[in-house]
C-alpha cells in the first residue's frame, strides 16, 4: 500500500511530540490505517534548535513542503499567519488539514471548511479544544442526533491552574500566576490565557460544533481573571462556591427565535457541581442535552504530549478517510442557529 506522506508544520513543544509518537508507533499507525503514516518533512523557522528530530526532514520553507508531493498537512505553528494562507494553500490541492489552531479556528473556519468542501479535503481539529480530551468529535458525530442544549466548560488550564492554586493557597493573584510560570503553564506572555481570549476561541469552537452552527470569537462576550481578587474567592468559598473560568455554550430562546449565546467569564459555582472540583491545569467540559441528559468530559487540557494524541487520532482519521475512500464532515453541518451580538447573554 502506498504511504500517506504528512508535512508538518511546525516544531515546538506538541510537533515534538507529534513526531516522537508517529515515528515510535509506526508499524502499530500502520495497521491501523491501512497503510505506512511516513513523515515527508517538517517546517520550522531554525533548523538548528531542532535536535530532537532528524535533520533531513527540517526546512524552513513550508509553502515548499505544503506544495510538495504530501497527502495531509499537520499544524501546530499557531496565530492566524502564515498559519491560514498555508492550510488554504493545501485544502485547496485537496490535501487533508489536521490543526490544532484554536485562533484560527474560531476566526477562519468557514474558509477552511469551505476550502475543503471545493477540493474534497478533509478538515479535522480534534487537538484546538481541550488538548487531549475526545470532545469534538463526540459534540459533532456521537452526539449529532441529540439536540444539545448547553456546554459549559473549563477550557483554559493556566487561569484554572491559578483560580484553583488561589483558592488552595489563599494567596494573591499575582503570586499565584508568578508561580504559573515559574511551573512553565503560563506563557512568558499570559495575555490570551488571563484575558480569556484563548477560552473565547475554544468556546467559539466549541458552540459552532454543538449548534452546528457558524461562531467566530468576536461573537463571544469575554472577561479574564485579572480582576479575580483573594477576597473574591474567600467570599465564595465562605458560600460553598468557588470561583471558575467558565466558557459558556447555551441555545437561547425568544419567542418562537432560536439562537445561541457564547460567553467567558469567572463564575461562582457550588462546590457540589462537577465542574468544582477540576484543579490545577485540568479542563472539563459539562454537556446537556435533551436524550443524554448531562454528561462531562475531562483530562489533559494542554501539554505536548496529550494535545500531540489528539492531533494523532486526527491524523489516523484523515488517512484512514484516504486509504477507505471516506470523508469527514462537510461545511454544510454547520447551517444552524445564529449568534446573539456579543454582550447579550
Ligand atoms: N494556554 C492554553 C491553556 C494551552 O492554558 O489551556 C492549551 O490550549
Amino acid at each position: 500500500q502506498k504511504p500517506i506522506r504528512v508535512a508538518l508544520l511546525g516544531c515546538g513543544t506538541v510537533g515534538t511530540e507529534v513526531v516522537r509518537l508517529l515515528t515510535g508507533q509506526a508499524a502499530d499507525l500502520a495497521a491501523r490505517v491501512g497503510a505506512p503514516v511516513e513523515l515527508a518533512g517538517i517546517a520550522v523557522r531554525k533548523p538548528n534548535k531542532h535536535r530532537e528530530v532528524p535533520a533531513d526532514l527540517l526546512t524552513t520553507d513550508a509553502a515548499a513542503l505544503v506544495a510538495s508531493d504530501v497527502d495531509v498537512v499537520v499544524e501546530v505553528i499557531g496565530g492566524i499567519e502564515p498559519a491560514r494562507t498555508l492550510l488554504l494553500d493545501a485544502l485547496r490541492a485537496g490535501k487533508s488539514v489536521v490543526t490544532a489552531n484554536k485562533a484560527l479556528l474560531a476566526e477562519h473556519s468557514a474558509e477552511l471548511s469551505a476550502a475543503a468542501d471545493g477540493s474534497g479535503a478533509d478538515l479535522y481539529f480534534e487537538a484546538a479544544v481541550a488538548g487531549a480530551i475526545p470532545l469534538l468529535r463526540p459534540l459533532r458525530e456521537s452526539l449529532a442526533g441529540d439536540r444539545i442544549t448547553r456546554v459549559m466548560g473549563i477550557v483554559n488550564g493556566t487561569t484554572n491552574f491559578i483560580l484553583s492554586g488561589m483558592d488552595s493557597t489563599g494567596a494573591s493573584y499575582g503570586e499565584t500566576l508568578e508561580e504559573a510560570t515559574r511551573l512553565g503553564y503560563a506563557e512568558a506572555d499570559p495575555t490570551a490565557d488571563v484575558d480569556g481570549f484563548d477560552a473565547a476561541s475554544k468556546a467559539a469552537i466549541l458552540a459552532s460544533l454543538a449548534f452546528h452552527t457558524r461562531v467566530t470569537a468576536s461573537d463571544v462576550h469575554r472577561e479574564g481573571i485579572a480582576s479575580v481578587s483573594a477576597a473574591d474567592i474567600a467570599a465564595a468559598r465562605a458560600l460553598g462556591r468557588t470561583v471558575k473560568l467558565l466558557a459558556i455554550c447555551e441555545r437561547v430562546t425568544e419567542g418562537d427565535q432560536e439562537s445561541v449565546s457564547v460567553r467567558v467569564h469567572p463564575a461562582m459555582i457550588p462546590r457540589s457541581h462537577p465542574l468544582a472540583g477540576v484543579n490545577g491545569a485540568f479542563n472539563a467540559v459539562f454537556v446537556e442535552a435533551d436524550a443524554a441528559g448531562e454528561m462531562m468530559f475531562y483530562g489533559q487540557g494542554a501539554g505536548g504530549a496529550p494535545t500531540a494524541s489528539a492531533v494523532l487520532g486526527d491524523l489516523v482519521a484523515v488517512a484512514r478517510n484516504l486509504v477507505q475512500g471516506g470523508r469527514g464532515p462537510r461545511e454544510s453541518a454547520y447551517a444552524g442557529l445564529p449568534a446573539r451580538p456579543m454582550g447579550q447573554t
